[in-house]
């Protein structure tokens, strides 16, 4: 097969996650006899530097001509992001356009970690049970995060507004996708809202609920979103299937599952749309300029990102299995990153090049 792949590899510490990212789809591609082609292109605060635009039209080009898409994050330290104006910083001028460009309405952030890996989680083992499976699914075109905003001179600085809306279509087509997804897994969904107060959460309940109708082998249950801050943390297990959220507190409670597993550097994720088959891949979290360029970062984000692009876009079931497999053997042999080391012996504890090395290793191996 061959493929021609946009990587705009972003901030912080996004190359050098991208780069290990890279090297387990270059070992893919020669164990499985593909051909990956790589365009790089400029995104985020350093492409604003750069080219006076954080999504530059070139970038959009490459996009646009590309088979997928893989975005590393974006976002410099304070003191740079200070040097940006606000409508040319990397959320609203890059990554909500992106976002919207290629409408990618269905956000994959599977929240994995296996009974092995119980350790990573700051939660007792026994929370962790028998390990958690948890796909969560955040709907990423819509609500407050694109509805109208009113700020600043508009408000004379008075007050400020952001409206969040959802249209039965967003809604329904985003339902379907949770739908299926919980059926090729253990039929569990659950679907999150906030509809003793919200409208939009009222509606996206209605609409769940008809067309559950469709899918009788899904078991579909409803919980309040705080709720769902509250037993994520003491009993995650019990959301094992899909969970379905709407863009922001899809948002929220991403992180929170990060933090579960122990590092936010665990969350890869699928920007989709099912209908145009466009999608883009990406870590579910920040740049960390902290420790941007010290070799350190966890690039598990960025290669389950390639799992998930092999999977989703290309439809190498095989080929995406091998990666995952690799990324669990890893830590099977007692390998760690730094932040999820812990009592770890030295030799066992992996930069991120050495991360990248393993598992292009494991897979050339299988
Ligand atoms: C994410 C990020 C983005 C979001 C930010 C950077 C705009 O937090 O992908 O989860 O809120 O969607
Ligand atoms: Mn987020």
């Amino acid at each position: 097969m061959k493929k021609n792949i946009a990587v705009l590899e972003g901030d912080g510490i996004g190359p050098e996650i991208m780069r290990e990212g890279l090297k387990v789809l270059d070992a893919i591609a020669r164990k499985h006899g593909h051909s990956f082609t790589y365009i790089p292109a400029p995104f985020g605060a350093k492409a604003y530097f750069d080219y006076g635009h954080p999504f530059p039209e070139q970038t959009k080009g490459i996009c646009d001509g590309a088979d997928a898409v893989m975005k590393g994050p974006v976002g410099l330290a304070l003191s740079e992001m200070n040097r940006i104006p606000t409508e040319m910083s990397p959320e609203p001028a890059a990554l909500l356009p992106l976002r919207k460009r290629y409408e990618t309405y269905a956000n994959y952030r599977p929240v994995f970690l296996p009974k092995s890996c119980a350790d990573f989680s700051p939660l007792k083992p026994d929370r962790i049970g028998e390990g958690l499976d948890i796909l969560m699914m955040r709907e990423l075109v819509g609500g407050i995060y694109f509805g109208e905003k009113i700020e600043g001179k508009e408000t004379k600085m008075q007050y400020a507004r952001d409206v969040s809306d959802y249209t039965a279509e967003q809604i329904e087509r985003f339902a379907h996708v949770c739908f299926n997804e919980a059926r090729q897994r253990n039929g569990q969904l659950t679907s999150v809202h906030k509809a003793n107060v919200l409208a939009t959460s009222r509606f996206w309940n209605q609409l769940f609920e008809s067309i559950s109708v469709k899918y009788p082998d899904v078991n579909l249950k409803s919980m309040l979103v705080d709720n769902v801050a509250y037993q994520l943390s003491v009993n995650p297990t019990q959301f094992n299937g899909v969970m379905a959220l709407d863009n922001m507190q899809g948002d929220i409670l991403t992180d929170q599952a990060g933090g579960i597993l122990g590092s936010l550097g665990l969350m890869p994720s699928a920007c989709l749309n099912l209908q145009t088959g466009k999608g883009y891949y990406e870590p579910a979290h920040g740049s960390a300029p902290d420790i941007a360029g010290q070799n350190i970062a966890n690039p598990y984000s960025m290669i389950g990102s390639v799992a998930l692009m092999l999977e989703k876009s290309f439809g190498l079931g095989q080929e995406s299995r091998d990666v995952w497999a690799a990324l669990t053997n890893v830590f099977a042999e007692g390998y760690r990153t730094k932040e999820l080391s812990r009592n770890t012996p030295l030799e066992k504890v992996l930069s991120t090049s050495q991360f990248g090395d393993k598992v292009a290793e494991k897979i050339m191996a299988s």
